[in-house]
């Protein structure tokens, strides 16, 4: 008789993360990197959820909760980090190497998901930093442009350098079978910087509060008549943001309940 392979468990409990392999990893600056793990067939999640990832640290696992870049579809997994400095997790995760171990956790979730958005014309997703790393999931993902006649994401960075992975993985989908038509023709990238001069050196909160500002550089005003908003960056990026949705009347949705914005935290560990 065959028993069909499973993941290696660590620990007892059926709920302890699997161990995946390293498949490559690359640095882009000084403080950001992405890595590629291999993934298991158990594994499900919905494009823009996040999970537990981590390394085993004296013994015992060090998780953190990291958003999956690559989309759904993907038979192995991506994801995008920040170093920092000390950092109990990313101090140690910078340093992995192909064919190393990854611990990953077994319940991705998350309110990043097209499920919790009612219909409209635009799919407008605002990141800032490693936030950007669910939309780079759900960009991939040829559902946002079934559902959306147009797929905005609006991507903000203190500095150039790190405006790279984004704005490789938004060159790279013309080429892609899956997404690519569909991409050339409805996804815009808008990128910018604030501490350096770029085509766009604005904060994403700045290109709404300037007048006519956001539809010069998407076509149209925000408003909840034609848009659906996702957010992901800091915590008081997200909350301020938050505040200036309210204000245009945008209502917060979920799986439960779709509405017109849902958010979620950038993760740092
Ligand atoms: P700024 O350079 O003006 O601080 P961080 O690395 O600190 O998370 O920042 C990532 C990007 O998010 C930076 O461009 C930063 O702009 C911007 N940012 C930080 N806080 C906010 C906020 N509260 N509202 C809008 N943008 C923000």
């Amino acid at each position: 008789m065959t028993i069909p392979a499973e993941p290696a468990p660590v620990g007892k409990s059926s709920n302890a993360p699997t161990e995946e392999t390293v498949l490559s990893v690359r640095h882009f600056t000084e403080r950001l990197f992405a890595f590629r793990t291999t993934r298991p067939a158990s594994f499900r999640f919905r494009s823009g959820e996040f999970v537990m990832i981590g390394l085993m640290v004296d013994g015992k696992p060090l998780l953190r909760a990291y958003s999956v870049a690559s989309p759904s579809w993907d038979d192995t997994l991506e994801f995008y980090s920040i170093k920092v400095p000390d950092g109990p997790l990313t101090s140690r995760l910078e340093k992995i190497q192909p064919g190393e171990t990854l611990l990953l956790g077994r319940k991705p979730t998350g309110t990043l998901i097209l499920d919790a958005l009612t219909q409209a014309k635009r799919l407008i997703m605002f990141a800032t930093g490693t936030g950007i790393a669910p939309f780079a999931s759900l960009i991939r993902d040829p559902e946002a442009y079934q559902r959306f006649d147009e797929v905005i994401l609006v991507h903000t960075c203190r500095f150039k350098a790190e405006l790279a992975y984004g704005l490789e993985l938004v060159a790279s989908l013309q080429a892609d079978p899956l997404v690519g038509e569909a991409a050339s023709e409805k996804l815009k990238h808008i990128a910018s910087c604030t501490r350096e001069d770029f085509a766009v050196t604005q904060r994403i909160t700045a290109m709404i509060d300037e007048a006519g500002r956001f539809e010069a550089l998407t076509g149209a005003a925000l408003s909840p008549e034609t848009d659906r908003v996702m957010i992901c960056g800091s915590l008081e990026m997200n909350a301020d943001l938050r505040l200036r949705l309210e204000a245009l009347g945008f209502q917060e949705g979920s799986v439960a309940n779709p509405g017109q914005v849902v958010v979620e935290k950038a993760f740092v560990g």
